[in-house]
């Protein structure tokens, strides 16, 4: 009887312990999500990530122009960004970024000439791939995302 009352103790303490334990786990995994969130408001994109994104959120809207049937007319980016903007650590002008920032310049203007005999579709694609093209070596993340932007 007493041995049994005794591991009952036990049992309880054990109970305590443990609870006490986990409770404290909780509080570590609360104090590592607050540090993750601070992590991220410290981070400030680059101005050339947030002109990159101004020229995804552009073509989203073209594309959508495109397959409705419409016929662009403006191109409001200032694509001379593309050789001043400062870019974020480890990227820069590489001689493949020069190689290939001009003709995707060009490209992109080409969307919204209304005067050319290119079809607009192929027009639009051919900016789009000119996206992938330096993307390939340049800066491979954003790379499915921007195939997305292909009309097929
Ligand atoms: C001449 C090379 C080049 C061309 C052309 C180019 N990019 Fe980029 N892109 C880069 C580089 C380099 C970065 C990284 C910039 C940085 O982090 O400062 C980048 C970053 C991005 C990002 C990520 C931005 C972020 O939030 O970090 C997206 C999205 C993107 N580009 C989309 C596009 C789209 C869409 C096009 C075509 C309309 C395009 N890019 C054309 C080189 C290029």
């Amino acid at each position: 009887m007493a041995y049994f009352c005794n591991s009952r103790i036990v049992l309880i303490f054990g109970v305590l312990v443990f609870a006490f334990q986990s409770c404290k786990e909780q509080e570590k995994v609360e104090q590592k999500t607050v540090e993750k969130k601070v992590e991220y408001e410290m981070y400030t994109p680059s101005e050339m990530a947030t002109f990159m994104n101004a020229m995804y959120a552009y073509n989203v809207q073209l594309k959508q122009q495109i397959i409705k049937g419409e016929t662009p007319v403006v191109m409001p980016l200032d694509l001379m960004k593309m050789h001043t903007a400062e870019m974020s650590n480890g990227h820069g002008r590489t001689p493949v970024w020069n190689s290939f920032v001009n003709v995707f310049i060009e490209a992109q203007q080409s969307v919204a000439d209304t005067l050319s005999n290119v079809d607009l579709k192929e027009r639009y694609n051919d900016a789009i791939n000119n996206c992938l093209a330096c993307h390939k070596t340049e800066c491979t993340g954003p790379i499915p995302k921007i195939k997305k932007l292909l009309i097929q």
